[in-house]
């Protein structure tokens, strides 16, 4: 892949830079994005079925054991290259900033830190009624059978504190996000000078309006997609391709550029 020289100027020059990452980022790492064609987890599940606070109150124990089995599939996985490469281009900035949609927590797994984790995070559980948080240990009441949507599942355990069911920290479609995360990442888009958008369809918001942000604030914006997006017809720079590809070579030719290579 040819990463274009201006781009490795201007990422080293710039005061900020931030990152908005999607499933795709983790998709070499072996865990289903949303939306591909027949691999994406909303072509084999119906999103209104598993991933809203209406389909928990109607059926918690498919919800619950839905997420049990993607939190398994979640903590046997391990960061790939592209994870790898963002923490380096972390440390290569002046000051750089993560924001992603994923629940997997690979970033961190990565050695990245202060990561602004949009969507929360399936290895926390929270409870349904008062969102008391648990600290669970890793891997504690893991199922070790794939998910069958047709069998009879466990129901959610009860809330230590108040009793009502636990459900996953993260959030489903019609909730609103965190307000402190959203205003954290709107802050670091409004403030950057160069805003990379990885693996993500762009398609969900508030997090796809976070690259608008950025451009209207004047910041260049990069996209490392081996897909188009309806972001790309904005972007400065469309890096086509695998985060796992592209990115390295980003980061060996700004390390490169910086001497360090
Ligand atoms: P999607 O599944 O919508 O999009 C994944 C994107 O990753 C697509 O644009 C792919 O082309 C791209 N992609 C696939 N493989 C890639 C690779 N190896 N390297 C780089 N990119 C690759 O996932 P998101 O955009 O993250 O929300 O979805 C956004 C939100 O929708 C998710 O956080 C989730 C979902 O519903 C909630 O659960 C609230």
């Amino acid at each position: 892949m040819q990463i274009p020289v201006d781009l490795i100027d201007l990422v080293l020059s710039a005061d900020h830079v931030v990152a908005l990452t999607g499933a795709g980022v983790s998709a070499e790492s072996g865990i289903p994005t949303f939306r591909d064609a027949m691999t994406g987890l909303w072509a084999m599940y119906q999103a209104e079925e598993l991933a809203t606070p209406e389909a928990f109150r109607r059926n918690p124990s498919l919800v619950w054991n839905w997420y049990q089995w993607r939190k398994q599939l979640v903590l046997e996985k391990s960061p790939n290259a592209g994870h790898v490469a963002i923490k380096e281009l972390s440390d290569i900035v002046s000051r750089f900033s993560l924001i992603t949609q994923n629940v997997d927590g690979l970033h961190q797994k990565a050695g990245s830190r202060n990561v602004i984790e949009l969507h929360g995070n399936i290895r926390r559980s929270i409870c349904f009624d008062n969102r008391h948080l648990q600290e669970e240990a890793e891997g504690a009441g893991l199922m070790d059978v794939d998910f069958d949507i047709e069998s009879n599942h466990e129901p959610p355990p009860e809330c230590p504190q108040c009793g009502s069911m636990l459900r996953p920290d993260v959030i489903w479609f019609g909730e609103a996000l965190n307000p402190g995360y959203l205003n954290a990442a709107s802050e670091a888009a409004m403030t950057c000078e160069v805003f990379f958008s990885i693996g993500t369809s762009s398609l969900v918001h508030p997090a796809a309006s976070l690259a608008e942000f950025a451009k209207h604030s004047g910041a260049r914006i990069v996209e490392v997609n081996p897909n188009p997006t309806p972001l790309t017809p904005i972007v400065d720079y469309a890096l086509h391709g695998a985060g796992g590809e592209v990115l390295p070579e980003l980061v060996s030719r700004l390390q490169a550029a910086n001497g360090q290579g």
